[in-house]
């Protein structure tokens, strides 16, 4: 059972995402489960403020130190092997393969700032990993934090109906996935390649990994370079 943490003051920007298709089943099947801290519940001030002005100036406001941290001591506290994720745009780009490390662990706390960020005090005493879902800026972590927790849940087992999908998609061997295709045969004037027809199995395997190729080649060219294929 993987257990992911969500430290935001929104968690209805994250919750309703496992309410629907493989992620509610996956909770109902006990492989997956969620829950939510709120540093507004750990302030300690008169007012319940969570964000504090940029020491030195700055546009913008950041989370609050004391309440995220005595936050996350709590969480430590109740989860101890527990792995804490900050998503920020300066991060690692998150890739397939953290995806799958990842979905190694027992508890995965996704530890999301909102207004311009985390005091670096905190993301250097706490995180073990800081994760960037691509180069542009979102409003806050939550949509990265849930971007990263569907990606690593479809790597645990049982998690998806068919774990043959696992290892013919797009980034196994840092190929993008082949194309498919569905009936009818002939749509829109468009046949589909013939050789799908024929039910010659280790054809249409052969065919496949060279549509892989090609397209990857064409539309990925810096993946393909560093894919092991020549
Ligand atoms: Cl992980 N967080 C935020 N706030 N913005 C991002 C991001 C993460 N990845 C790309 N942009």
């Amino acid at each position: 059972m993987m257990k992911f943490v969500y430290v935001t003051l929104f968690e209805n920007l994250i919750s309703p995402y496992f309410e629907d298709s493989i992620l509610k089943r996956a909770i109902e099947k006990k492989l997956i489960s969620i829950e939510f801290y709120n540093p507004r519940d750990y302030t300690t001030n008169k007012h319940n403020k969570v964000d504090d002005y940029q020491a030195g100036g700055g546009a913008g406001l950041l989370l609050g130190v004391q309440p995220l941290f005595d936050t996350l001591k709590e969480i430590k506290k109740r989860n101890p092997n527990a792995h804490f994720v900050f998503p920020a745009p300066a991060g690692k780009t998150f890739v397939q393969a953290d995806a799958k490390r990842l979905a190694k662990k027992e508890q995965i706390v996704f530890v999301n700032g909102r207004y311009e960020g985390i005091d670096e005090r905190v993301v250097e005493s706490w995180a073990d990993e800081v994760f960037s879902i691509g180069d542009y800026v979102l409003t806050g972590g939550e949509l990265a934090s849930c971007v990263m927790s569907d990606a690593i849940s479809r790597n645990i087992n049982g998690v998806l109906g068919n774990e043959d999908s696992l290892s013919e998609e797009s980034f196994e061997d840092m190929l993008l996935e082949a194309p498919s295709f569905t009936k009818p045969v002939i749509f829109e004037n468009k046949s589909i390649p013939s050789e799908f027809l024929k039910g010659n199995h280790a054809k249409i395997s052969n065919l496949k990994n060279e549509m892989a190729k090609l397209k990857t080649k064409y539309f990925r060219p810096d993946l393909y370079a560093r894919s092991c294929i020549k």
